[in-house]
């Protein structure tokens, strides 16, 4: 591939010369491409960019994870050193927020070893400002922990990962492709289908046209952080949107200027996402001996950390920003706001038992 053109044509002239592409690969080379891809450039969050992530919107999310990780701290008898990991963590601010509170714990400070594992270099460099004060380390892969248990926080990070996308028509499944038709990007089908047999046991079944995600990157990065878990003790927490159940739907989605916008145009200038199958993740974390929690959403599992007295305390701190601190609750919470949609896992080492999951 010729790294030089611009990523739509070096796209196209990939699908010319070789035929069509997986959505996988696609998603992959317009989110992640060395030079020209989505989270390779500027930072793509905030009002400016093209989309507001919870810890954006409100101090309240990082610090309502900072008490539910310190709990989790405790119960581990408050280990002397431990790993404290952030997936994706955007500007730091979550983990900014996070620690806040978290260091207020005594011992919590002095046994941290803060680990981020980021690949946009715009981000990393917001990240080492933010966060310097903490001396943390990026990850370049999931065996550079340092000794102790490790607590793994990710807030929309698992729907950034590529997935492959599957049709079910009579004679099986066909993987979705990205082709060109009259020049232009299309999506198409595969002509050899893969059998029922090959299919989750959930969707295997489905009626024809039935479309099945499944991301691969996900799974791979949850199992090579769960072993470690198992290993070390732990626990990981992931917030993102997503479903509960494996089940078919088309939920690859493009987003720019806060706006939805169409997959195929723009590589490498729009976000591309799609929801979390937290069933596959939790089976991945089950395999290697980790409990998982009942998949909680956001707005049960804040409301359940005492998110509403944070809210009445910053209020009558600062009688000024009350009326934005309701609008930042209301928009973390509600049901037909971020409150349903984003959804909490979390799996961890057998006899702990993580808040924010039961009522
Ligand atoms: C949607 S942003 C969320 C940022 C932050 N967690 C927040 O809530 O504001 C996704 C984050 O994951 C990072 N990211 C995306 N794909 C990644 C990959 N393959 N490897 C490492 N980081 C990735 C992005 O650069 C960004 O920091």
């Amino acid at each position: 591939m010729n790294t030089q053109l611009p990523l739509a044509q070096q796209i196209d002239l990939q699908i010319s010369t070789t035929g069509p592409m997986s959505v996988a690969t696609y998603m992959g080379l317009c989110l992640t491409h060395p030079t020209q891809g989505y989270y390779k450039g500027t930072d793509p969050l905030g009002a400016a960019g093209d989309f507001i992530t919870a810890p954006e919107i409100s101090q309240m999310f990082g610090e309502l994870i900072g008490f539910h990780l310190v709990n989790v701290w405790q119960q581990m008898d408050e280990p002397k050193s431990f790993n404290l990991v952030e997936l994706g963590p955007g500007r730091g601010t979550l983990m900014a927020d996070i620690l806040r509170v978290a260091c207020r714990a005594p011992g919590f400070r002095d046994g941290l070893k803060l680990k981020l594992f980021e690949t946009n270099p715009a981000l990393t460099a917001q990240q080492r400002n933010r966060l310097e004060s903490y001396e943390p380390q990026w990850l370049e892969n999931f065996e550079q922990f340092s000794e102790g248990p490790i607590l793994v926080v990710a807030n929309e990070f698992f729907d950034a990962l590529p997935i492959r996308q599957f049709v079910r028509k009579a004679d099986g499944w066909h993987e979705r492709m990205i082709g060109l038709a009259d020049g232009k990007r299309a999506f198409g089908l595969a002509p050899t289908p893969i059998s029922n047999d090959a299919m989750p046991t959930a969707v295997a079944n489905a009626e024809e046209d039935s479309l099945f995600e499944v991301c691969f990157a996900g799974s791979e990065v949850m199992s090579r952080v769960a072993k470690a878990i198992a290993k070390q003790g732990g626990s990981v927490l992931a917030i993102d949107y997503g479903y509960a159940r494996t089940q078919t739907g088309d939920t690859l989605q493009g987003v720019r200027n806060h706006a939805f916008a169409d997959v195929l145009e723009n590589p490498g200038e729009t976000d591309l996402s799609a929801h979390v199958d937290f069933a596959a993740l939790a089976a991945v974390a089950r395999e290697v001996g980790l409990a998982v929690q009942p998949l909680a959403t956001q707005g049960e599992f804040l409301t359940r950390l005492g998110i509403a007295e944070r809210a009445a305390a910053l209020s009558g701190a600062n009688p000024g920003s009350a009326p934005d601190i309701r609008a930042a609750l209301e928009r973390l919470t509600a049901r037909d706001q971020m409150g349903d949609l984003f959804k909490v896992f979390c799996a961890h080492s057998p006899g702990l038992n993580p808040p924010g999951f039961t009522a």
